[in-house]
């Protein structure tokens, strides 16, 4: 299997993980970012900007739609509560998978890779397929068949190659990792560039915050490309002397499907195998996470912990935000669920950011059981 090619100038750090009896070995790239904040600040408001702390070489390889930066918006939860939700559903492919997709694409395109496979619940597919469109490279997607119909055609519709596999999310992920034996394994779970390209996400929050980092990040975590990428990309900053503290990661499961969640609450280092059930957030339903260690250590890290939520709070979650305006994805209704629950434990006020991961045009097959069920 092809997965990286290495370069002289980027030494990788071999793990070995078991998973489900297949032994991977997830690599991580060791690289120095640099920050120069004028530079950063003198340049077009895309996640490009943060250029000499994103592992690509050669500028004329970069597979970009000018994507990132984007907004910060303060929104008010109940009559005590502002929270400042970063709107990520607004990029190109509708969902914030394009962070990583931007720069795994790019990485490839510099090894003159010209066929990827990848396995997806439905949004990083999207996301690797319109970049793989744009850079030229033939894309097959394993996606579990209770995909969203919505995603399904966007790929398709980027000309993605799309291979339905009976069964579970993991079931698509184990297929896809065989049939890349002879290609090249664009997995944003398990390649290391894409969380080259999440960890923008906290470059760009301290960015809004006048450099400065918040109190805490309520993430939803299914993967955790975006977890192990915040954790990343605030702990670069706070080496490079840009920001004094970390914030707390505050990760959320729904309760149908919270291998993480248990995990860490029962004071395990790594998920157990657990009995999922179907859950309106299906972009964090995921049983066994491959990186599953790291992201519970990235939480404890942070001083931060998991919450899980019910199917109902994510419905009322969801219907709150679109009463004031915004359609988002089921699975970006989790983290604000998270947020509400987060905050009754809270002894001080904290500044708190989370996001809205996804747009709700994505997701309307579920959408429709919300407005159903009320
Ligand atoms: C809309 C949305 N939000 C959040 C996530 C969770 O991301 P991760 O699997 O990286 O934890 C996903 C993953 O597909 C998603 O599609």
């Amino acid at each position: 299997m092809h997965l990286l090619g290495l370069k002289s100038n980027q030494i990788y750090n071999l793990l070995t993980t078991d998973w489900h009896g297949i032994n991977f070995e997830p690599f991580e790239i060791i690289f120095k970012p640099a920050f120069d904040l004028a530079k950063i600040s003198s340049r077009p408001c895309n996640l490009w900007r943060y250029r000499e702390a994103i592992p690509i070489e050669k500028n004329a390889e970069l597979i970009t739609f000018n994507e990132g930066f984007t907004p910060l918006l303060s929104i008010g939860l109940g009559a005590n509560l502002t929270i400042l939700v970063k709107q990520e559903q607004l990029f190109s492919t509708g969902s914030y998978k394009d962070r990583g997709a931007t720069v795994l694409t790019s990485h490839m395109k510099q090894l003159g890779i010209s066929h990827l496979v990848q396995d997806s619940s439905g949004n990083a597919g999207a996301a690797i397929a319109a970049y793989a469109a744009k850079a030229n490279i033939k894309c097959d997607i394993f996606l579990p068949e209770e995909t969203s119909q919505a995603k399904l055609i966007q790929m398709a519709a980027y000309g993605a190659n799309i291979v339905k596999i009976p069964g579970t999310r993991q079931d698509a992920a184990l297929a896809a990792f065989e049939a890349a034996k002879n290609t090249y394994y664009a997995s944003h779970s398990f390649n290391p560039f894409f969380i080259q390209g999440t960890k923008t996400f906290a470059y760009e929050v301290c960015e809004q915050l006048h450099w400065k980092s918040p109190d805490s990040v309520v993430l939803p975590a299914g993967n955790g490309t975006l977890v192990l990428g915040c954790f990343l990309g605030f702990n670069e900053l706070a080496q490079a002397g840009i920001i004094s503290k970390i914030p707390k990661i505050i990760a959320v499961q729904a309760k149908n499907c919270n291998p993480l969640a248990q995990a860490f609450h029962n004071g395990l280092k790594e998920v157990q195998k657990i009995e999922a059930q179907p859950t309106l957030a299906e972009g964090i339903a995921i049983t066994h996470p491959i990186k599953g260690p790291q992201i519970i250590e990235a939480v404890l890290k942070t001083k931060g912990t998991f919450i899980s939520v019910s199917e109902a709070e994510i419905s009322s979650a969801w219907l709150q935000m679109a009463q004031k305006g915004f359609f988002i994805e089921p699975t970006s209704a989790a983290a604000i669920a998270g947020v509400t629950e987060y905050v009754k434990g809270l002894e001080k006020e904290e500044k708190i950011v989370t996001l809205f991961s996804g747009h709700g045009l994505k997701s309307l097959d579920k959408i429709e059981k919300i407005l159903k069920v009320i």
